[in-house]
């Protein structure tokens, strides 16, 4: 082995032979196995919903009730088969395999009739030798899908005789399937509180033959660390299998490091190796002075190199590319308060975590790998100041481009293994499956710069030790809790990764003392430890004292309704398009959760009259408003105690992900992007809650305006002026502002201002008693010295909206310009203080600089990136702007 840095003129290393893969994506038939269905169009890769649409059998899933008229086809088997030819050159290697990168579930295979092989879990990658059933020209590939739903309930059934493992339904609302955790699929496939069950069945990923005489490489696993002045870069390469019987492996394996055109750090290795997973290990030594660090979002840019890795043997080559960014991150567990602390440092800096969980991208998984889809949602991601995405445990490993872009983004991937919300079986076959998951998944990921940890499963602690389920012994199923995240899932993570990289086996959980009370820890979601997730819809959403003060806070959020456009796309007709219809009823799969949602709108806001002519509109926007308030309450809670420890020796919270990005189909959910691209008035205040530097306050329950700056920039922010000002509903002059100058530290939340509110008020020529209330709010606001905005604008209100003095704001849209190309400056004008004013630019599609604002000024300018062409005229003709007030004037 050696390793150097080399100056050159760097050129490439070669060409592929040509003949070793074939690929077999395209066009294949597909019949239904009793050939009622037969002879259709199916387009590999896919899935059985979007040819059964694309042929015309099914109309789209998405619309009306489909959830429910198409229950038939995951009951049904199906058959994909396609013909090829293929060439001498390709038979006539010692080794050729068929590989699927991704078969959807349970499958037999067959080559020219032949058996070749079966499939049982989604998320792995099957290879099946069929050297000697290949033959050169015409060849003929079946594969036989079962019906997951039979065979799900084929092994509870064979579960039952042992004991049960639940759940074994989901509740009625969901509208449903059972037993999902009997199988490895898409957990959430089988209908979730915030999607439908449309189990699908496919081949959801390439599909190729693989053709060599001695090896091909499959990954390449990097991984960092730091010796002194060195980055050590290691590199594990793992080669595809030889079948010849008593072969070995030989031959040379180049490594390459570009760190200019014409600089790179080089290993060579003697390859020689055999069995089933032949693996060679190199590292390269790299100085840090000829590298730029990569940074999460926010920190710095995201530097990435390309490594090259080259097998080759005689006239044999294989060849593979992956990206490095060098960073270092540790999960910080050690002792405060009356705990430990759980917070991330990247690059030696604690970094808050801020960001969302993300739902699979699509319900059909192959859908999912869309590189548009997968770009819109992190390109929204970094707009809105994130740096971490959970990619949550009952969905899917998503696709190679997934975690390219959140590299390329700088967004940080908190990886779960894809478990939630279950026990799982555990005998032998199982947990045989699900080894062969972690290994094919931790080596196809862990190599990725973005990924930060990976995670054991969603919830299935807390799960266990708060009976979840109502089962009657705990030591049974924590045995079995321990067996397949701990000495299954964790053993085998920690073998691939040398214990490189960071492991926790449950969200939430106690992280290290969860591990000491034998891996269910008494209260999972202990503040003092961890992270937790916290729900609560009977809680006052915008009242930041009915919030935990937790070390991480990674699930949290409240519900909304999609803006009627959105519903309009999916109803039968217009009558569905009421929200206390049939309709909404049956896509509200959170049991109760639509009486949830208007009795958080009614304690805020007024009860809005059934009789309005718009009560539908009102109460979806009433929805948005809501949730994103509360969202931003909670997430404004957590940033504000990064830097405080309370007497219990809570606070020191270094991580806020909200529940949840994006929505899998038209339906009340906690998303804040709904499934037509559209944003939520949530996605909008997360751009600002989310800010790297904000201003914040809250009234206590000593009645103690609390003023807060937090920071999350690494270095001591500028002396900066920080506002208070007091206004009346009725003017857009404030009767009162006084000025605070001050500094704070990086990465730091500090106290600027404390004052009593009855104070405040009677000081700002608000009236008195609850008249003063009424009358007035608070508006926050800081510059720094040059006058220069610092961070979004912010208030607080000292009452409810439904007690406050609001006025007519007579909104108008004043103008509509052009700018640069699909950009537009829409100016907004108003005569009184208008609160939450929402533009809509309904069938034009796109989104605003700003939205769901509170306007203090007589006009503003907003601006819309429109996604669609269109003119000024178009645009302003679909143009609406309303805010609280269209919607409680009553009169
Ligand atoms: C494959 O070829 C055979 C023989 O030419 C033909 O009968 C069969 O329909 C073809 N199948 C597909 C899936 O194209
Ligand atoms: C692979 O092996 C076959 C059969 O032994 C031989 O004909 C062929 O030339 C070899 N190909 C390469 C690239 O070595
Ligand atoms: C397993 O047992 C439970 C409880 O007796 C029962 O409700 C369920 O239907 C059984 N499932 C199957 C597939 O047999
Ligand atoms: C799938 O195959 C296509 C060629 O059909 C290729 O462009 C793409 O990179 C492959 N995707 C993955 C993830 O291997
Ligand atoms: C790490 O650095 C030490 C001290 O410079 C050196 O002795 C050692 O060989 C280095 N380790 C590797 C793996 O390069
Ligand atoms: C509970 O499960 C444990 C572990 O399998 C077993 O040893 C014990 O006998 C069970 N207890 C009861 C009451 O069934
Ligand atoms: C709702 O409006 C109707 C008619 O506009 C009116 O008769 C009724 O009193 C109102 N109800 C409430 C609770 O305000
Ligand atoms: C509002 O816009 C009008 C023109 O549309 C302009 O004359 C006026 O100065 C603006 N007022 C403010 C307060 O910016
Ligand atoms: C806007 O673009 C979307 C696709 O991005 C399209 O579906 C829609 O029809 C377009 N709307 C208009 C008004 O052109």
């Amino acid at each position: 082995m050696s390793h150097r840095i080399v100056f050159a003129i760097f050129c490439f290393i070669g060409v592929l032979e040509a003949l070793q893969f074939q690929n077999l994506n395209g066009k294949w038939k597909l019949h239904s196995a009793n050939m009622i269905i037969k002879n259709l169009d199916a387009e590999v890769p896919g899935g059985i919903y979007t040819d059964l649409m694309e042929n015309k059998i099914l109309g789209d899933i998405f619309y009306g009730y489909s959830d429910e008229t198409t229950k038939w086809v995951s009951r049904t088997e199906w058959i994909y088969e396609t013909n090829f030819t293929v060439p001498k050159d390709l038979v006539n290697h010692e080794n050729v395999n068929l590989v699927f990168d991704g078969l959807d579930t349970f499958a037999d295979i067959f080559v020219n009739d032949q058996r070749v092989g079966a499939s049982r879990n989604m998320f792995v990658q099957y290879v099946f030798d069929i050297k000697k059933h290949l033959k050169v020209g015409n060849n003929k590939i079946r594969v036989h899908f079962k019906s997951p739903i039979q065979v799900s309930y084929d092994l509870a059934e064979k579960q039952n005789k042992s004991y049960i493992v639940p759940p074994l339904c989901p509740p009625d609302a969901y509208h449903g399937e059972c037993h999902a955790n009997m199988i490895r699929k898409m957990q959430a496939s089988y209908a979730w509180d915030w999607g439908p069950a449309f189990p699908s069945v496919g081949i959801w990923k390439n599909v190729s033959i693989e053709a060599f005489n001695s090896t091909i490489i499959r990954h390449v696993v990097t991984d960092l660390e730091v010796n002194g002045t060195n980055w050590l870069l290691h590199v594990d390469t793992y080669l595809v299998e030889n079948h010849v019987k008593g072969r070995r492996i030989t031959g040379e394996l180049v490594v390459v490091l570009k760190i200019t055109d014409n600089q790179w750090v080089k290993s060579v290795v003697h390859v020689s190796v055999d069995g089933k997973s032949p693996a060679v290990s190199t590292y390269l030594a790299v100085p840090k002075s000829k590298i730029s660090t990569w940074w999460p979002n926010g920190y710095g840019d995201q530097k990435l190199y390309t490594l090259e890795v080259t097998y080759k043997n005689g006239d044999e080559q294989s060849f593979k590319q992956v990206s490095v960014g060098f960073r270092t991150i540790e999960l910080v567990e050690e002792p405060i308060g009356k705990g430990l602390s759980y917070y991330f440092k990247v690059n030696n800096v604690p970094i808050f975590m801020k960001g969302s969980n993300q739902i699979p991208l699509h319900i059909l998984p192959e859908l999912g790998q869309d590189k548009q889809r997968v770009r819109r949602l992190f390109q929204a991601a970094k707009d809105s100041h994130m740096n971490m995405l959970r990619v949550w445990g009952g969905g899917v490993y998503e696709s190679e481009y997934f975690y390219e872009v959140a590299d390329e983004m700088g967004i940080l991937i908190w990886q779960d293994f894809m478990f939630a919300c279950a026990m799982y079986p555990t005998n032998e076959e199982f947990l045989d499956n699900v080894l062969e998951e972690v290994d094919y998944q931790v080596k196809r990921l862990s190599g990725h710069t973005s990924i930060a940890l990976f995670a054991g499963n969603n919830e299935n602690e807390a799960a266990l030790r708060d009976n979840w389920y109502g089962i009657s012994n705990f030591t049974l199923y924590k045995n079995d809790y321990v067996k397949l995240y701990v000495e299954t899932v964790k053993r085998r993570f920690e073998e691939i990764t040398h214990k490189r990289r960071i492991f926790i086996t449950s969200s939430p959980s106690n992280g290290k003392q969860s591990e000491l009370e034998g891996y269910v820890a008494q209260n999972p979601g202990n503040p003092q430890f961890g992270d937790v997730h916290f729900y609560d819809y009977t809680i006052d959403p915008v009242n930041s004292s009915a919030y935990p003060l937790p070390r991480f806070a990674s699930e949290y959020g409240y519900e909304s309704f999609p803006c009627l456009d959105s519903w309009k796309e999916v109803v039968q007709s217009d009558s569905d398009l009421d929200v206390n219809g049939k309709f909404f009823e049956h896509r509200q799969h959170h049991p109760g959760g639509n009486q949830e949602m208007l009795n958080m709108i009614n304690r805020e806001f007024l009860p809005i009259n059934k009789t309005h002519n718009q009560y539908t509109e009102a109460i979806i926007y009433f929805s948005q408003v809501i949730q994103a308030l509360g969202t931003k309450t909670e997430t404004e809670h957590y940033r504000i105690h990064r830097s405080t420890i309370d007497e219990e020796g809570k606070g020191h919270t270094m991580g806020a992900l909200y529940w949840q990005l994006n929505d899998v189909w038209v339906a009340p959910s906690w998303g804040s992007i709904d499934y037509t691209g559209r944003w939520k008035l949530l996605q909008y205040h997360v751009k600002e809650f989310l800010a790297p530097v904000i201003i914040t306050g809250y009234i206590d329950t000593d009645k103690q305006l609390k003023v807060y700056v937090v920071s999350d920039l690494t270095p001591e922010l500028p002396t900066f002026v920080a506002s208070i000002c007091v206004y009346r509903w009725n003017s857009f002059t404030p009767v009162s502002k006084s000025n605070i100058m001050m500094d704070i530290d990086g990465g730091s939340s500090k106290l600027i201002h404390t004052i009593n509110i009855n104070v405040l008020m009677s000081m700002s020529d608000c009236g008195t008693g609850a008249d003063a209330f009424r009358n007035c709010f608070i508006h926050l606001s800081m510059i720094d010295q040059s006058g220069k905005q610092m961070a979004p604008n912010n208030y607080v209100f000292p009452t409810k909206i439904r007690n406050s003095s609001l006025q007519n704001p007579k909104l108008k849209i004043s103008s509509v310009k052009k700018g640069a190309d699909k950009i537009f400056n829409i100016e907004v004008t108003s005569e009184n203080i208008a609160l939450f004013v929402t533009l809509d630019s309904h069938q034009i599609r796109g989104t605003f600089s700003d939205n769901g604002f509170v306007l203090v000024e007589k006009n503003k300018t907003v601006i819309f990136f429109s996604e669609n062409d269109t003119t000024t005229e178009e645009l302003l003709k679909e143009l609406t702007v309303v805010s609280v007030f269209d919607y409680t004037d009553q009169s």
